[in-house]
């Protein structure tokens, strides 16, 4: 399979991108050809990284640097706003900003600020960029530790005698269909029937 590796003037937004793995992202984005954003709180490491995404871009593109706390709403939306007003463009969002620790023994404070910075940010980006990707039929990508919740209580509690799994349900029928869809039960039928043709089973 060939691989499309050519993202000149290419608009990618990368949060997180001050450090780490957000970091080493943008500056490959850069050097395929990539508009870039670099993004995070500290204003000297989104610095320091946007020299990097230049000195290796094709054509020196300088990145666009936007610091915010993405726990915030009002930040995120200004993020956004500088994005947008800076670029009219947006090709791939890279949903990397984050905090560690989802897993392990967090307070109920501390998982307030996972969910809010690891989570909630993402689907308020999302929802923002939603416009731009639409025209320029983008990408989403999201580096998240959520999948990471059930493995990391797992492996910390399983020595306590807890097992930690998870459930994942492809499409059941229960109330939520009706709740969800807003559709007559005959629309429901049709559609549940449609389903269950796209299932391996067919049911
Ligand atoms: N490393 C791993 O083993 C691992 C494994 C699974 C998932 N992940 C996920 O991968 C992502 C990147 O992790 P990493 O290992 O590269 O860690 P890292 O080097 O600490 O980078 C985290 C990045 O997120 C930014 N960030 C954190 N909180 C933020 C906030 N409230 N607002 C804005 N930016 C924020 C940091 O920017 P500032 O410091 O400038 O604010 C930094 O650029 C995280 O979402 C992490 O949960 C990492």
């Amino acid at each position: 399979m060939a691989f499309n590796l050519d993202f000149t003037d290419k608009v990618v937004l990368v949060t997180g991108s001050s450090s780490g793995i957000g970091e080493s992202t943008a500056i490959l984005f850069s050097r395929l050809g990539a508009k870039v954003i670099v993004h995070g709180r500290s204003r000297s490491r989104v610095s320091d990284v946007a020299l990097k995404c230049t000195q290796v871009s094709p054509k020196q593109y300088k990145p666009l640097e936007v610091i915010s706390d993405v726990a915030n709403e009002e930040e995120v939306d200004r993020m956004m706003d500088e994005v947008i007003a800076h670029f009219h463009q947006l090709d791939v969002v890279v949903n990397n900003a984050g905090l560690g620790g989802g897993e392990s023994n967090a307070s109920l404070k501390e998982w307030d600020a996972f969910m809010n910075t690891n989570l909630r940010s993402c689907y308020q980006i999302c929802l923002r960029a939603y416009p731009l990707l639409e025209k320029s039929k983008g990408v989403i990508i999201n580096n998240s530790r959520l999948d990471m919740l059930t493995r990391g209580l797992a492996v910390l509690w399983g020595p306590k005698g807890i097992r930690v799994n998870a459930v994942n349900p492809g499409q059941i029928q229960t109330p939520i269909w009706e709740n969800a869809t807003g559709l007559s039960k005959e629309e429901r039928d049709v559609l549940w029937k449609a389903v269950c043709k796209k299932t391996p089973v067919g049911r």
